[in-house]
Formats: structure tokens, C-alpha cells, sequence
């Protein structure tokens, strides 16, 4: 193992915090927080900001097939595969200004702590945002962390559509071509990382109740999302008697109850959200003939999500006031374990900035859930105000996000000494 590099002594906070700000005034309500859908005009312009930080930094340029933005600095033996670190800077569509951004802009704080402190390693490193992690507007989520890893192809990605009818793949046109017109070079294929992190706000309480500024994350929760659809036949709302009825609307209500009990016959750990509804053809005096909603569930234990699965789909065959249901599967995705090496390495660092840290299992999802497919990936938190995000209130503390950066600098100097 050879010497560190002393990185965290050139960890430049308020030059971190200042990046924090630009990117935070990319897409910014006037409530407060962002609005950067996958691929919008705020999107896109995210990361042609980051594209502008790699010349002064000594570093080049990226993107590839699917819109993944990567800042290299070469190390001087390019031909080892680099260690990557990375997230995303695409938002939900009423957001907080951290989620996703705040690693991006973290990973540049090491770039710039490897730049000023004139730096010499042998492996190349490279700092990645990744496309459409929300799936906000297009569902699923994790599309270019997911395509690079090789855990879903480009077709099905590229198919998706957003509710205007826009498929993916003219939105990612339109974000290639402004990527290739800022002279970023492009590099069509993935590759497979020597190792991957990501540091993310935590989106939950655990850190703040405990006063504590970053910690290691050891694995994340699996998550399946379904789309279901109500079909039932359209009439008029004053004349139609109730034995006549086929009420999608009603139909949707009732079975959702029933779907929540099935959820509730499991542990607290489990989550179930519906956070997408919507009624054809949405009119106050028709009975609507099409209701389409969104499942979001979540448990660390995949048995629990086969058994709820299985669940699902009898309720799903079953006549609800004289609908038809179907009942499909858009994602699912795994629970997944961090490589034990590199937690390690990252336990060491978080130890040097809070000996008392905790682990945590991530209830979030993150683009770290793919990448843990094709090479050793692990994660650090940093707290969150009360745990709220997605959500403009989402607020972290700039003396807290150094610390967690400090410590993503020390396990970024660790993995390129070994
Ligand atoms: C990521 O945004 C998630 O929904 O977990
Ligand atoms: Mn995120
Ligand atoms: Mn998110």
C-alpha cells in the first residue's frame, strides 16, 4: 500500500458550499428548492455546469449513450479501470435543492482537492451524475446507472414515456446533442469501475436524532413499483342507477383498501405508496371508465416483497365493483449488500471525522443499487433537516455536509493508495 495523499487537508469548504449554490439556483422555484425533471432544459443545463468545471480541474469531459456526464482525471496508468464516484442531478418535480446534487458536487470537491494538491496517482478517477435517478418523469428510475451496470437494456429504457406523451428517447436526443454542442467527447460504451461511491443525503431521521454528520451505508432496501389499471365503463353521472355502474374511480378506491390491508399484514419496515392516480376521461358528470395508479413498495427482505407480490396479483384478478384490473410490474429491483472491503475502507474515513458514526440501511433508493451489481459500490449519509425530501423544505447544514465530504476525500485517498 503506498502513502496517502493527505487529500482532506485540501478540502476547500467554501469552495464546496459555492458549487453547492450554483447548482442549487439550476432550476430553482421561486418557493424554494428545484424543479429538474429528467432531461428538461434545468437538467440539462446541471450538467453542462459540470461539464464547464473539467478544463480548469485538468480534467476531460464525457457523456454517453445514455446522457451519464463523467469528469476525468487521468492517472498514470490510464489503462487501469478508474475509481468512480458519482450521483445524479435530476429532481422531483417539487424538490430539494440536495438530493442527488449534493454528491455530484461533493465528488467535484474531490477532484478539486486532488487538483490542488497536485496529485499523483496511477488509477484514473472519474466523477459520474448519472441520468433519470428520480423516475419522477420517467418511471422507472436509475436509467443510466441501471444501463451502465447492465441491469437494463437501452431499448426498454429509451421506450419509456413521460405523462405528456414524450418518449425518453427524444428527450435524450435533444440532451445529447446540447452535450455533444458544449464539446464534451462522447464515449458510447460503459465500462466496469475499478469501485464505486456515492455520498447522499441520508432522507430520513436516523442521523439527525443521533447529531451525527455522516455515516457508512451497508446496503439499500428493495423496491418493487407497479402500474395498475382500472378499466370500467364510461356513463352519465345523474342517470346511471348503481346497479348499472362500472365505476373505475370506485373500483380503484376499494381495491386500493384492499391492497393496503394485504401491506399491512407485514412488518413496520414495509412501505406502500400510492403517489400517482389518475381518472379517464376526468370529468365531473361522466363516471370515469379508466383509473391508472402507481404502487411504490419497499422492504429490506425480498421474501417480503414475493409474498406481497403474489398477494397483489390474486387481489388483481378479483371483480371490483364490475372492473377488470391489470395489474403489471414496472421495476424491481433488489435488496442489495455493500461490498464488505470497501465498507471497510469507508468505515476507517468515516472514523477519522465521527468515531461514533452509526450504519445504515438505506430505505431510498440510489443509483449505488445498480452499480453494486458490476463492481464493489458502497455509500455514505449525511443528515437532512427532519428527515424531509422531496421536498422544497429539504435543508442540510454546510458544517455537517464538509464533514461528510471530508470523509468521502479520506476514503477516496485510501482506495488510491491501495
Ligand atoms: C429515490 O429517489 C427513491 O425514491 O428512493
Ligand atoms: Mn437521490
Ligand atoms: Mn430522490
Amino acid at each position: 500500500m503506498r502513502e496517502t495523499l493527505h487529500l482532506h487537508q485540501h478540502l476547500d469548504g467554501e469552495r464546496f458550499w459555492a458549487d453547492v449554490e450554483a447548482q442549487a439556483a439550476i432550476g430553482a422555484l421561486e418557493t424554494g428548492g428545484i424543479r429538474r425533471l429528467a432531461l428538461d432544459d434545468a437538467d440539462v443545463a446541471a450538467r453542462l455546469w459540470l461539464i464547464d468545471q473539467a478544463g480548469p480541474l485538468g480534467c476531460t469531459a464525457f457523456y454517453d449513450d445514455l446522457g451519464n456526464v463523467f469528469l476525468r482525471r487521468e492517472g498514470s496508468e490510464p489503462e487501469l479501470a478508474p475509481l468512480l464516484i458519482g450521483s445524479h442531478l435530476d429532481s422531483q418535480p417539487n424538490a430539494g435543492a440536495y438530493d442527488g446534487a449534493l454528491g455530484v458536487v461533493a465528488r467535484l470537491a474531490v477532484l478539486r482537492a486532488l487538483h490542488d494538491a497536485g496529485a499523483a496517482h496511477d488509477r484514473p478517477v472519474e466523477v459520474v451524475a448519472w441520468t433519470n435517478e428520480e423516475g419522477a418523469r420517467f418511471a422507472p428510475g436509475a436509467s443510466g446507472s441501471s444501463w451502465f451496470a447492465g441491469t437494463r437494456e437501452r431499448e426498454a429504457i429509451v421506450a419509456a414515456e413521460d405523462d405528456e406523451g414524450m418518449p425518453f428517447g427524444a428527450a435524450l436526443e435533444h440532451c445529447l446533442a446540447r452535450l455533444s454542442a458544449s464539446g464534451a467527447a462522447h464515449r458510447p460504451a460503459p465500462y466496469r469501475p475499478h469501485a464505486f461511491l456515492e455520498l447522499h443525503i441520508e432522507q430520513g431521521p436516523v442521523l439527525e436524532s443521533l447529531g451525527c454528520p455522516v455515516c457508512v451505508v451497508t446496503g439499500i432496501q428493495g423496491v418493487t413499483w407497479y402500474e395498475v389499471e382500472v378499466q370500467g365503463q364510461a356513463n352519465h353521472a345523474g342517470t346511471t342507477p348503481a346497479a348499472a355502474r362500472q365505476d373505475a374511480f370506485m373500483g380503484a378506491h376499494r381495491l386500493i383498501g384492499a391492497l393496503r390491508e394485504a401491506a399491512e399484514t407485514q412488518d413496520e419496515a414495509l412501505r406502500f405508496t400510492i403517489g400517482k392516480f389518475r381518472l379517464w376521461p376526468d370529468s365531473v358528470n361522466t363516471i370515469a371508465d379508466l383509473a391508472r395508479f402507481t404502487i411504490d413498495l419497499r422492504h429490506p427482505d425480498p421474501a417480503v416483497l414475493d409474498t406481497l407480490d403474489k398477494a397483489f396479483q390474486r387481489l388483481a384478478e378479483e371483480d371490483w365493483e364490475g372492473c377488470r384490473v391489470t395489474l403489471g410490474v414496472s421495476s424491481r429491483v433488489a435488496p442489495v449488500a455493500f461490498d464488505a472491503a470497501l465498507l471497510e475502507a469507508l468505515e476507517a474515513s468515516v472514523a477519522s471525522e465521527w468515531p461514533e458514526a452509526p450504519q445504515i440501511v438505506s430505505g431510498a433508493f440510489h443509483d449505488a443499487i445498480h452499480l453494486a451489481r458490476c463492481c464493489p459500490t458502497a455509500m455514505l449519509f449525511t443528515p437532512c433537516r427532519k428527515g424531509i425530501s422531496h421536498h422544497p423544505d429539504e435543508h442540510i447544514e454546510k458544517a455537517e455536509a464538509v464533514i461528510a465530504t471530508r470523509a468521502l476525500v479520506r476514503a477516496v485517498d485510501r482506495l488510491l493508495a491501495s
